[in-house]
């Protein structure tokens, strides 16, 4: 339960909320928002960058903790692995087992691929399964795809790659139906239509969700259709490095098993990275709503085989992480609970801000309230957050909601005797999503490695330099199938890669040597920094 000064705070919260039930809060000028931004965002902050000193983005900005892993030595290099001896031989080789591995093997099959999936943990550990307050699709009368694609394209501060933005919101409704087909239960009115919500800068309700366990509903259907079909799955099974054929062009990669340590080498006529995104690489510090594999695996693979990378200097810091208690700081408190009705609110029970701004905004935001104008909640810890208002759910909709519409969200904190359809919600940012990747094509291939293919968080361009909620989720569909349908039609009746090599990581290890790179680290990582692994 909450602390003695919390308890206080949430007397001034109580006694302010029926003031709030209704009143109108400013949303912020465009110039407000670029103050703020650069004041407060991470993103903003000089001293978490650095600039890349080899590989195909030399020169460019990243955050340190990303650049050191781009920079660092390589697991390969100390094994003596023959390239002769093929493990697995495939046309398609998927590596990553969450919601965009899943709808690329899912497709390739379907194309008549023979398709293999490879992951380091078990299939459906990855973010699409902690994703929560739904996915984004302009499928209602009063919409568009054209809106979705205005919202976005604003939302991400112009930077989106405009026809990859397309493709995502033009296929956004067929998405939908595809996900139904094989299972998702969204949440519907009593008549079958699909109810949608708002989401932080949407000027549409297009949030379709199953409750607050979006992501984990739309994996356990995905999963599933993968098992259906037997598509070869080798789990607990990380990929070191990829391997190039003769020509340059991807074609397998190395693998090691977790749990035995054994090394294999899996040729693949086409390889798609989707390997998801980058929490537990905790930038500037930050806690992380991302599972425990989020170590941005993909970029290190693809970066050192020559593919580039593409906004890899912006990151989404999710407004609403959980402050307190402690056992859950960092997990992500859906930004449904403010598309239901929930404000922020500061510690003299305050609302600061209107509660769906995008999430940079919002984030940076709540920084500021915490930060400089000394209006946030302390924590044992010595933290700060600020209140997300849940109780005045119920006032507005009536009791009941918040067990129906964000009954993960009661749960998690309820194992910690917090109710909160009685008591508000201590939130801080969390580190949530990699907007920036490896750049693509719109046909999802990498820009400059022939044979490679990338899927999900593990892309840059798609949303600019901020992402929208719920069109993560879409994308990993929409980007997903897309990569293996067009993976799968582009090797179709090639002969199998010759020559496999590594020698990109021989260059890129001496293009590190040249530039005065003494790197100790080892990529990628493949779990985070405190992981109890022997590796
Ligand atoms: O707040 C959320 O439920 C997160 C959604 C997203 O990142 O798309």
């Amino acid at each position: 339960m909450y602390t003695p000064e919390m308890l206080e705070s949430i007397k001034k919260v109580e006694a302010t909320r029926e003031a709030r039930m209704g009143a109108e809060l400013r949303r912020m000028t465009a110039d407000e928002k670029e103050k703020l931004l650069n004041e407060f965002h991470p993103d903003y902050k000089q001293e978490g960058f650095t600039t890349l000193k080899i590989g195909p983005n030399k020169g460019d900005k990243a955050p340190v903790e990303l650049a050191d892993i781009l920079q660092a030595r390589s697991w390969v290099e100390k094994l003596n692995i023959d390239l002769g001896i093929v493990d697995y031989d495939v046309d398609v080789l998927v590596i990553g087992g969450g919601g965009s591995g899943a709808s690329a093997a899912i497709e390739a099959h379907e194309n008549g691929a023979n398709v293999m999936l490879v992951t380091k943990l078990r299939m459906g550990d990855a973010n699409t399964m902690m994703a929560e307050g739904g996915i984004q699709a302009a499928d209602k009368s009063n919409d568009s795809p054209m809106t979705h694609y205005l919202d976005a394209y604003g939302g991400g501060h112009f930077k989106a790659q405009p026809d990859l933005l397309r493709k995502l919101v033009m296929d956004g409704p067929i998405a939908i139906k595809w996900l139904e087909k094989f299972g998702v239960l969204f949440d519907k009115e009593k008549d079958g239509t699909m109810i949608t919500t708002h989401g932080g800068g949407t000027s549409r309700k297009r949030m379709h969700a199953a409750a607050d366990y979006s992501g984990a509903e739309i994996m356990r259907v995905l999963r599933d259709e993968v098992f259906n079909r037997k598509i070869p799955l080798v789990d607990f099974t990380a990929a070191l490095e990829l391997l190039l054929d003769d020509e340059g062009n991807a074609a397998g990669a190395i693998l090691e098993n977790m749990e035995t340590g054994e090394h294999f080498v899996a040729r693949a006529k086409a390889v798609i990275i989707a390997t998801g995104g980058a929490g537990r690489m905790h930038y500037q510090g930050f806690p992380t709503s991302n599972h425990y594999g989020a170590t941005a695996d993909g970029l290190v693979l693809g970066y050192r085989a020559g593919a580039k990378l593409l906004y890899q200097y912006t990151l989404q810091y999710h407004p609403t992480g959980v402050a307190y208690p402690p056992q859950i700081f960092g997990a992500l408190v859906t930004e449904k609970v403010r598309s239901v009705g929930a404000l922020l609110v500061n510690v003299d029970g305050e609302a600061f801000m209107h509660p769906l701004e995008t999430r940079d905004v919002s984030a940076a935001s709540v920084i500021r309230e915490c930060g400089v104008r000394g209006k946030g909640v302390a924590t044992p810890s010595g933290g700060r957050g600020v209140w997300l208002d849940s109780p005045i759910i119920e006032m507005i909709h009536g009791p009941g909601t918040i067990e129906k519409r964000i009954p993960g969200m009661m749960r998690m904190f309820g194992k910690y005797d917090i109710d909160i359809r009685r008591v508000p919600m201590l939130i801080y940012p969390t580190l949530h999503y990699q907007n920036g990747g490896l750049q693509i094509t719109v046909d999802g291939r990498t820009t400059n490695v022939k044979n490679l293919y990338v899927a999900g968080e593990a892309v840059g361009g798609i949303h600019g330099e901020n992402r929208l909620m719920g069109n993560s989720l879409l994308d990993i569909i929409v980007f997903g199938r897309n990569a293996g349908l067009n993976a799968s039609k582009a090797v179709e009746g090639a002969d199998k890669p010759k020559g496999l090599n590594i020698e990109h990581v021989r260059r890129f290890m001496k293009e590190a040597e040249d530039a005065g790179i003494k790197a100790d680290a080892v990529s990628p990582k493949l779990f985070p920094a405190y992981a109890r692994v022997g590796r």
